[in-house]
């Protein structure tokens, strides 16, 4: 018995055989219309649009990289049975109004905050995200953060590009060592012990804030603290926490202030984990030396006075962004979003009822 109310065992084995012989140009032509309606909000790799149009699928598909003007979007959803989400557009209770037919959401991405879940749960629409596949992309971009910060690597590009370099100098653009330092984690899930692991590369001192004991940071040697001792001990502090009501604004003044002078914040979780207000007032008034940011409260817009910042590393939400990893994103959001309509089981199902 399926899970899901809008299959029956026969239409799935319908669909199945159908799907098996739409190669044949006859039989595909008979029964495309029994094919589901999709729409992709955003441009996505060509291997999860084949995919996609393999499937039989009717597909619409936004073909930029920026977003659709919202009314535009709404307008798109009236037939679709299912959506995949490329960008993190707002889906709530106004984007299912305009979704009658809505069976899944497919978010191209881990995190799904945009997406309001109760208001899915509640008219029995699946959601789906993409995790696991993201994991070592997005460690390694930490990483480049860390690095990048710490060694001003941003700095020094603008200086070697710009003519007034004037040759090698031992006082020039020091920035700090990063091994023996302490390496502290806010969020020991899978992102975040992956940063860990690469920190021991690098011979840090590891702690780390989760609701229970990690074997896996353990084993790396990481000791487990509170959050207050994690602000107070970091050189260079991770955050990658799920943005949910109990994250948002997870970092303020008050965080802030118990950092130390000399430590570096990086945030490739999610913008509105922190007040990026008091971030600004952080950094301008030296309660820390510096940020590596991925993410921004009110994305695409970044506070400005962050922009002319040196001690500031700003990248445009690029934490899972290689060829290898969108790719496997763009198969994982479009096979998820096929065996949701199909009735076939998702491991991927973020709201199962
Ligand atoms: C991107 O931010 C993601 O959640 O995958």
């Amino acid at each position: 018995m399926s899970q899901y109310p809008w299959h029956t065992s026969h239409f799935s084995c319908l669909t199945r055989a159908i799907m098996s012989q739409l190669d044949q140009p006859e039989i595909g032509r008979q029964y495309r219309h029994m094919s589901w309606n999709v729409f992709v909000s955003r441009r996505i790799p060509t291997e999860g649009m084949d995919l996609l149009r393999q499937s039989g699928a009717e597909v619409r598909l936004h073909d930029e990289e920026s977003p659709l003007p919202r009314n535009e979007l709404l307008a798109q959803l009236r037939s679709c049975d299912g959506v995949i989400i490329g960008g993190g557009e707002r889906v709530d209770a106004e984007f299912f109004d305009a979704a009658p037919k809505l069976k899944v959401v497919s978010c191209l991405a881990v995190g799904y905050d945009n997406v309001d879940l109760a208001e899915a749960t509640g008219r029995r629409i699946l959601v789906t995200n993409t995790p696991d596949v993201l994991t070592d992309a997005v460690a390694d971009l930490t990483w480049a953060l860390i690095l990048g910060v710490a060694r001003r690597v941003v700095e020094g590009d603008r200086l070697a590009r710009s003519g007034k370099w004037r040759g090698l100098s031992p006082t020039l653009l020091r920035g700090v060592d990063v091994a023996g330092k302490t390496l502290g984690i806010i969020g020991a899930g899978r992102i975040g012990a992956a940063v860990a692991k690469r920190g021991t590369g690098f011979s840090m001192r590891l702690v780390y804030v989760a609701r229970s004991a990690k074997p896996e940071m353990e084993a790396l040697g990481g000791r487990r603290v509170t959050f207050d001792e994690i602000l107070r001990e970091s050189d260079f502090l991770c955050v990658h926490v799920p943005l949910t009501p109990d994250t948002r604004h997870l970092f303020g003044e008050a965080e802030f202030r118990k950092m130390k002078p000399t430590a570096y914040f990086i945030n490739m979780a999610r913008g509105a984990v922190v007040d990026e207000a008091a971030l600004v007032r952080a950094l301008r008034e030296t309660w820390i030396a510096g940020a590596g940011l991925d993410v921004y409260e009110h994305e695409p817009q970044i506070s400005p006075e962050l922009l002319p910042m040196p001690n500031t590393l700003l990248l445009p939400h690029l934490g899972s962004a290689t060829v290898e990893t969108r790719r496997r994103m763009s198969i994982m959001a479009v096979e998820n979003l096929l065996a949701v309509l199909d009735g076939r089981p998702c491991p991927n199902v973020v709201n199962p009822f």
